[in-house]
C-alpha cells in the first residue's frame, strides 16, 4: 500500500515538474553572422566543430528527445546555455579579431586538456568523440586560422 503511494506521488512530481520552464535556448537556423558561413573552412574541421561543438556553441542546436522531459531539459538546458555564454560560433562575425584570436586560443586549450566536447555529451552523442589525431587535426587549424586573422 504504501510502495503505491510513493509511486503515485513520484508520478505526479515527475508531471508537476514538466510545466517548470527549462530555459532552453530556442534554434535559430538563419544565423549571418555563423564562422562557418563567412569563412573559408575546411570541410574536414567544419564537420569537426559541427558534429561535436555545434550543439552547444552555435544557435542551431539539434535537442535530442530527453531535452524535452524535466529534469535532464535543465541540465541540457544549462549546459547550452552556458556554453552560448562563452562562446557562439552563429555570432562570430560579431567579434573583433582579438576576440576571435582568444576564443580559438582558448578552443585549443580545452582540445588539448580534453575538457571539450564535455564528457557528458559524449554519453549520448558517440559520435561527437574526436580520435587524438582529430584532436589534433582541429588544434592546428585553430593556430592558422587565428594566424591568418592578422595576414
Ligand atoms: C554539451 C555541450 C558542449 C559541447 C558539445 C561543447 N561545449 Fe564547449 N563549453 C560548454 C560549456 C557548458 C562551457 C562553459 C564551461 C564553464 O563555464 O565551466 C563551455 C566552454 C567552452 C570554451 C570556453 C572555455 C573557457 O573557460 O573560456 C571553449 C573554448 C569551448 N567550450 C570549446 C568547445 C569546443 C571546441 C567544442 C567541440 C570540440 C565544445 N566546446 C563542445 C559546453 C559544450
Amino acid at each position: 500500500m504504501k510502495i503505491k503511494i510513493i509511486f503515485w506521488i513520484l508520478i505526479a512530481i515527475f508531471l508537476i515538474i514538466q510545466f517548470i520552464p527549462s530555459g532552453r535556448p530556442e534554434v535559430k537556423k538563419d544565423n549571418p553572422k555563423d564562422l562557418l558561413a563567412n569563412n573559408i573552412v575546411p570541410d574536414e574541421i567544419a564537420n569537426m566543430l559541427k558534429t561535436s561543438c555545434y550543439d552547444c556553441h552555435s544557435n542551431e542546436t539539434v535537442y535530442p528527445w530527453y531535452a524535452y522531459v524535466a529534469p535532464v531539459s535543465w541540465l541540457v538546458s544549462r549546459d547550452i546555455r552556458k556554453g552560448h555564454e562563452k562562446l557562439n560560433f552563429s555570432e562570430w562575425e560579431n567579434l573583433n579579431k582579438i576576440k576571435k584570436a582568444e576564443h580559438l586560443d582558448s578552443m585549443s586549450d580545452e582540445l588539448e586538456s580534453e575538457e571539450m566536447p564535455l564528457p557528458i555529451y559524449l554519453l549520448m552523442h558517440s559520435n561527437a568523440k574526436l580520435t587524438p589525431e582529430q584532436r589534433q587535426t582541429l588544434i592546428d587549424w585553430t593556430g592558422d586560422f587565428a594566424d591568418s586573422l592578422f595576414e
